[in-house]
């Protein structure tokens, strides 16, 4: 299988390459090597390099400034995705698009399955829904992806970093921190989520599925958890969203389950265990 991943410079991005092992692969790090907004280039590059499969992880996934920087976010998380499906269409290539849980309202109060229907309550869910729809309109052999909250060793290329790294920082500098009580994910390490989508891309499967570590927690668990593996005693203040006080509305539960697939993913406490281990802040 020879695969183009778009978006390699990203965390999800640098762990579907090394997921790829020895297998054929063709990189675009980020816009200056394939800019998905330009119809030209994808067209140009796909008729060139000819893929079995494309990974589209390439995303304006700030969302703050997705909600200030409106055509910003629907260039690249909705425009450049119709050129990436229908350049796909057009040479017969497999398209595995990677979306959010934030195409969720978060108004269900319990986990998200893929039928469930989609409300995105910021500009990032609802440029990340229209993304969707332009993948699977336009391409007939294309399987979205839905993933949650996620970290991966090469950071976040957008956020500069992750939410883990930036726990393991700050808890390094100070005694107390803030954590949001209100909020509710599915934590996913992109080396869990990379190994997925491969073996996903090599499958006839179509349409959307969820694909999250198991289980949900809130982000002040989350740092909890955190500081009580790296042994650091901190004290956290459990706050609102509201108190923290976020640009773009964030949606309250966004937990995700999937009905399709066959075998869930490993627990989210396990795999920021493994995390913790590959960055060398744990001993294995
Ligand atoms: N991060 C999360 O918590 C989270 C949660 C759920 C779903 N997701 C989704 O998962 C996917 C991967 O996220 P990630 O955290 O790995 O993102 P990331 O680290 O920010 O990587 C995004 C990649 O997209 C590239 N890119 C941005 N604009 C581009 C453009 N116009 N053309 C081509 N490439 C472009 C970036 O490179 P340059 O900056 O060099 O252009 C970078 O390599 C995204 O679709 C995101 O929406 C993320």
């Amino acid at each position: 299988m020879k695969s183009l991943i778009i978006g390699a410079n990203g965390q999800l991005g640098r762990d579907l390459l090394r997921a790829s092992g020895d297998q054929e692969v063709i990189q675009f790090g980020g816009r200056a090597e394939l800019d998905v907004t330009s119809v030209l280039a994808v067209n140009q590059a796909m008729q060139e390099l000819k893929p079995d499969v494309v990974f589209n992880t390439a995303a304006r996934c700030d969302v703050d400034a997705c909600e200030s920087d409106v055509l910003s976010a629907f260039d690249v998380n909705a425009n450049g995705v119709l050129n990436v499906a229908r350049a796909c269409e057009s040479n017969r290539v497999r398209l595995v698009h990677i979306s959010t849980d934030y195409v969720f309202s978060g108004s269900k109060g319990s986990p998200y399955f893929e039928d469930d229907p989609a409300d995105p309550i910021n500009v990032y869910g609802t440029s990340k829904l229209a993304g969707e729809r332009f993948a699977l309109s336009y391409c007939s052999n294309a399987l979205v992806i839905r993933t949650s909250g996620l970290y991966g060793a090469a950071g976040s290329r957008e956020k500069g970093g992750n939410f883990v790294e930036t726990m393991v920082r700050l808890s390094g500098e100070r005694s107390e921190l803030r954590g949001v009580n209100d909020q509710t994910l599915s934590p996913t390490y992109t080396r869990d989520l990379a190994e997925i989508c491969l073996s996903l891309a090599d499958s006839d499967a179509v349409g959307i599925q969820h694909v999250v570590n198991s289980g949900h927690c809130t982000w002040a668990e989350w740092a909890r958890e955190i500081f009580q593996l790296l042994g650091r005693d901190v004290r956290l203040e459990e706050v609102s969203l509201e108190e923290f006080g976020p640009i773009a509305p964030r949606p309250r539960f966004t937990a995700l389950e999937s009905k399709n697939s066959r075998k869930p993913l490993p627990n989210w406490r396990d795999a920021l265990r493994r995390y913790l281990v590959e960055k060398q802040y744990l001993d294995s």
